[in-house]
C-alpha cells in the first residue's frame, strides 16, 4: 500500500531564506506524526505546502498516490487534507453552532455531497449538518456550549472548537498547528486523548506540528524533526528524543517528558 501523503524532496526559498530544503517524509494511513523543530524551523512553511498555500520552489506532495504539488488550497481540502491553524480562524462574533454552521456550509451546498447523500431538499440537508454539527461538539466536549459566543470561550475551548471546525470538512489528514498551545496540562491530556480517539475511531490520520513535548512523546506514532529548514531526524519517540542532532537544536533541553526542562525547548514562549 503506498503512502497516504509523501513529501518529495521538498525545497522553499524565500528570499535568500530556506524555509525548507530537501525535506522528505511519509505519512502512512492511520498514523499521528508530529512535526517538530525549534522556531523557525520551517514547520508551517511544510504545513502551508502539504496544503497548498505556498508552492514548492522543488519537490513534490503526493496524496493517496496522486500529485497534489499544484493544486490550490480549496482543491486540496476537497481531496481531505484539512487544517488547523497556529493563530486562530474562528469567527469570534459568532456562536460556537454558528461557526460549525459556517464550516459546513462549503460542504454540504455543493452537488457532491447532494449526491452522495441523496438528499433531495433543503431541509433534509438542514437536518443532517444540525446532526453532524451535534456530533462534532459531543467528540469535541463542547456541546454545551452551542450557543456561546466564540468570543467567551476559554483559551482551551476555542483551540478545540478549531478541531471541530477542521472535522466538519470530513479530513482523511488532519494536520493540527500547535494544538496544545496555550493549553494547561489537564486540557494537553484531554487533547491527546481526543487525537487518539480520532485517529482510532475515526480512522484520521494526523500531522502535528506541535512545542508541548509531554503531547508529542506521547501522541507520536513517528516524529519528524526539523532544524533551519532541514529534517535532521525522523523515528519513534524514544530513539528520536535520544538523536544527539535533535538535543543538540534545543540547545540540550532534556526532550524527556517527564523532565520540566522540557518547556523550555519553544524557546520564545
Ligand atoms: N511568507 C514568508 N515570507 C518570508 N519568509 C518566510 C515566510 N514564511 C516563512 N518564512 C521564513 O521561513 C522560515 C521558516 O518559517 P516557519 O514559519 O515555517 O517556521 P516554524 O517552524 O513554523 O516556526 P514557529 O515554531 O515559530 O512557528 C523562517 O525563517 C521564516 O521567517
Ligand atoms: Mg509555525
Amino acid at each position: 500500500m503506498p503512502a497516504l501523503l509523501a513529501i518529495d524532496n521538498v525545497t522553499r526559498m524565500f528570499g535568500g531564506v530556506v524555509a525548507a530544503r530537501d525535506i522528505a517524509f511519509e505519512l502512512q494511513r492511520g498514523e499521528i506524526v508530529s512535526l517538530i523543530g525549534p522556531n523557525g524551523a520551517g514547520k508551517t512553511t511544510l504545513f502551508n505546502i502539504i496544503t497548498g498555500f505556498v508552492k514548492p520552489s522543488s519537490g513534490r506532495v503526493h496524496f493517496d498516490g496522486a500529485d497534489i504539488t499544484n493544486l490550490k488550497p480549496q482543491q486540496v481540502a476537497q481531496r481531505g487534507i484539512v487544517r488547523t491553524f497556529q493563530i486562530t480562524n474562528v469567527f469570534s462574533g459568532l456562536t460556537v453552532g454558528e461557526n460549525l454552521r459556517a464550516a459546513q456550509y462549503l460542504r454540504l451546498t455543493g452537488p457532491f455531497w447532494r449526491t452522495m447523500l441523496g438528499l433531495s431538499d433543503a431541509r433534509d440537508r438542514q437536518e443532517a449538518a444540525d446532526r453532524d454539527a451535534a456530533e462534532l461538539l459531543r467528540v469535541v466536549g463542547l456541546e454545551h456550549l452551542r450557543d456561546e459566543t466564540a468570543r467567551n470561550l476559554a483559551y482551551g475551548q476555542l483551540r478545540l472548537l478549531e478541531i471541530a471546525i477542521g472535522l466538519a470538512a470530513s479530513p482523511k489528514i488532519l494536520l493540527l498547528d500547535e494544538p496544545a498551545a496555550g493549553l494547561n496540562s489537564e486540557e494537553s491530556a484531554r487533547l491527546v486523548e481526543l487525537l487518539r480517539w480520532l485517529c482510532r475511531e475515526r480512522g484520521i490520520t494526523l500531522l502535528l506540528v506541535e512545542h508541548d513535548m509531554s503531547v508529542v512523546m506521547s501522541v507520536s506514532d513517528r516524529i519528524v524533526v526539523m532544524n533551519f529548514g532541514q529534517k535532521i531526524a525522523e523515528g519513534v519517540p524514544e530513539v528520536v528524543k535520544q538523536d544527539r542532532r535533535v538535543i543538540e537544536a534545543y540547545l540540550g533541553a532534556s526532550l524527556d517528558e517527564d523532565d520540566g526542562a522540557a518547556n523550555g525547548m519553544n524557546a520564545d514562549a
